[in-house]
């Protein structure tokens, strides 16, 4: 089920260095206005991570999410598929990507997993992409 909870200790011990490496790009989001920050790592087909955070502006709509920062450095580091994607966001709970990022996940990472992990790294929430976009385009 996508609305699971379940406690970090939980996770399958091969996800422990993504998450990790999320949460540290987390730190370096730049989110003066929201206050909201987010860090992603994703494993790309050939088993490399790539890391992004979000970046916000005075003008809002110029911002850009933390999974799309990292899919755009994964994309210009030459690979063009993610298989595994980590969120870490600042809430209490674990959230899923939003629908932009989705649709961009779509393009790039069709095939992958998707964790999302609470800002206190105590909690996440497991499914794939296609659970999230069943009809994607
Ligand atoms: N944000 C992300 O980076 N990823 C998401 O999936 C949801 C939202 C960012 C965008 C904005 O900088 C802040 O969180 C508040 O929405």
């Amino acid at each position: 089920m996508i609305n699971d909870r379940k406690p970090i200790e939980d996770l399958d011990p091969s996800w422990v260095p993504l998450v990790k490496l999320a949460r540290q790009a987390r730190k370096k989001a730049y989110a003066p206005y929201s206050k909201f920050l987010v860090g992603c790592a994703l494993q790309d087909a050939t088993g490399k991570s790539h890391t992004g955070c979000n970046v916000e502006n005075a003008s809002y709509s110029a911002a850009i999410c933390a999974e799309r920062s990292a899919l755009v450095k994964m994309v210009s580091r030459g690979c063009r598929e993610a298989r595994r994607v980590v969120v870490v966001t600042s809430s209490e709970d674990p959230v899923f990507p939003c629908g932009v990022c989705l649709q961009v996940l779509q393009e790039l990472a069709p095939h992958s997993q998707v964790i999302a992990v609470n800002r206190r790294g105590t909690l996440f929430r497991q499914t794939d992409l296609h659970a999230l976009i069943p009809s994607g385009f």
